[in-house]
Parts: structure tokens; C-alpha cells; sequence
């Protein structure tokens, strides 16, 4: 719990409910989220993490249950309301997602393209900016192909921010880096969270990354909450399947699963 009065959330789930045919995605999620801290996501491949993610910003609707931004209804808002509600978060999606034919530059200046009247030179200098933020200054001309998987993130993770959002959702920001790139990547998300004071929820599979970087951890299993607390709870918790995920030891019946089965292995 954090000390004393609890601020305002900025963001809330309530009872939110998905499906997408039989697949049960979210089943009835409660979760709130303060200003100015960093939230971790954690859970099982599957379990609804991505989803959630995207309830945030309006990219899916609840079957059942409400999505608040501030005193807003996510979930009621038009097409055209929601772009006020992006503009605010930025999202680094799970799979990066830049543009191949564009230029670095051009795909970190692409949401001030579609969402300010910000003058070319001003585009420029933000693009300049944001990459030495990011720690690959110099690359605006480059195209993505040139760069490494980490230089890409870090791309990706400066167009997410060129608008200077006041949230910031990481869908996996570390996945396929190694154990140092993705340490740069969790000081980096310490280093805005500190610099532009934001709110961030990141989703990982990365334990030494999410316990670097939380102030409160989720643990989400099969659509549900499992378990909110800080670091400390889950660093002590008997929970067996927390426990589990944590040490990554899988349950006999998973192994099965593996064994079983070598189709549907991608993510
Ligand atoms: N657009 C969609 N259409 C149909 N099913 C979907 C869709 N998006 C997600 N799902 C299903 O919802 C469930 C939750 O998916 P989600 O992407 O949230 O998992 P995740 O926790 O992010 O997993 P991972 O760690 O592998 O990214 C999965 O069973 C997935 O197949
Ligand atoms: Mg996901």
C-alpha cells in the first residue's frame, strides 16, 4: 500500500470483462493505477496482459466493466475522443512496429505529424532530442534494417514518448535483449519516469527488469489479478504459482503442454 493518502488514480479498471470468441481474455479485472509510478505487469504468456494494455487506450472495448482515464470513460469514448486520450499515453507496442521505409527521424516524428502542427525545424530538433534521450543520438537518418534489435527498442520506445505523454505503457520493452541492453532499457524507463515525471505500466517476462523498476508489481494468471502488492510482497510471497513464475520453474502439466504440442510456440 502507499503511504498515508493514496493519490487520485490516474487510470482505472473496473470489473472489465473480455472476450474474443470462447477465449476468455479478461475475467472481471480491478486495477488501479497512481500518477507518477511505475507499475509492473507480470504473468504467464496468455493471461491477458496485452489486452489489458490495450483497454488503456481504448484500442479494445470491454465486453463488461469500465475503463477510466482520470474522470473520463475510456470505454464510452468515440474514435475521434480517444485521440486526446493517446496523445496522453503513449504506447510501445509489444512488437516495436516501426516503419521500414522510413527513417529513424521520420518514424520518431511521425506522431507530431499526425497529431501537432509542430514546424519541420521544430520536428527536428524533438527527433534530436528524444534520440539522445534514448542513447542513440545521431541515428534520425538511418533506417531501421541498419540497427540492432536493442537500437530498434529504444527507437520505438523515443517515438512513444515524443509527444511527452503523462503515461506510459511498455508492452515488453526488454523481450529479445540481452541481460545488459535490457538493463539500459530499465534505466532508461527509470530515467524518463524521473525526467518527465510519468506514470508507466510495463508488462514483462523480464524479473530482474521488473524488480529494478517497480513501485507496485501485478500478477496476472488466466484473466484474473492474482496478486497487487510492491517488490517486497512478492519477493516473499508463498503463492505457488507466483512463486513459479517468478523462478520460472514450469508445473509438470506445462511441461505436457511443451512436449505435447510444437505448434502455436510463437508469442
Ligand atoms: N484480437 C484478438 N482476437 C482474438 N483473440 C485474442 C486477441 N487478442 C488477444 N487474444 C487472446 O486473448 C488472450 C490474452 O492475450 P494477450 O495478448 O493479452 O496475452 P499476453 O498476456 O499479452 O501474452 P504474451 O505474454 O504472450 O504477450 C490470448 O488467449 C489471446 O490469444
Ligand atoms: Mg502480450
Amino acid at each position: 500500500m502507499p503511504d498515508h493518502a493514496s493519490p487520485t488514480p490516474i487510470i482505472r479498471l473496473e470489473s472489465v470483462s473480455k472476450s474474443f470468441g470462447s477465449v476468455e481474455a479478461l475475467r472481471g479485472i480491478d486495477l488501479t493505477f497512481d500518477p507518477g509510478r511505475t507499475t509492473v505487469v507480470l504473468g504467464p504468456s496468455g493471461c491477458g496482459k496485452s489486452v489489458m494494455l490495450k483497454h488503456i487506450i481504448g484500442l479494445l472495448r470491454p465486453d463488461h466493466g469500465r475503463v477510466w482515464f482520470e474522470d473520463q470513460r475510456v470505454d464510452r469514448l468515440r474514435e475521434h475522443e480517444l485521440v486526446d486520450i493517446r496523445r496522453r499515453v503513449g504506447f510501445l507496442f509489444q512488437q516495436g512496429a516501426l516503419f521500414d521505409s522510413m527513417t529513424v527521424g521520420q518514424n520518431i516524428a511521425f506522431p507530431l505529424r499526425e497529431h501537432t502542427n509542430v514546424s519541420r525545424p521544430e520536428r527536428f530538433k524533438r527527433v534530436d532530442r528524444m534520440l539522445e534521450l534514448v542513447g542513440v543520438p545521431g541515428t534520425a537518418d538511418r533506417m531501421p534494417a541498419e540497427l540492432s534489435g536493442g537500437q530498434r527498442k529504444r527507437i520505438a520506445l523515443a517515438r512513444s514518448i515524443v509527444l511527452e505523454p503523462e503515461v506510459v505503457l511498455y508492452d515488453e520493452p526488454t523481450t529479445g535483449l540481452d541481460p545488459i541492453r535490457s538493463d539500459v532499457i530499465a534505466q532508461l524507463i527509470l530515467r524518463l519516469q524521473e525526467a518527465l515525471s510519468l506514470t508507466s505500466i510495463v508488462v514483462t517476462h523480464d524479473i530482474p527488469t521488473a524488480f529494478k523498476i517497480a513501485d507496485t508489481m501485478v500478477m496476472m494468471n488466466q484473466g484474473r489479478i492474482l496478486m497487487v502488492g510492491e517488490p517486497e510482497d512478492f519477493r516473499s510471497t508463498d503463492d505457488e504459482v507466483i512463486r513459479r513464475f517468478l523462478d520460472g520453474r514450469a508445473t509438470p502439466e506445462e511441461l505436457g503442454e511443451v512436449t505435447g504440442s510444437f505448434q502455436g510456440l510463437e508469442s
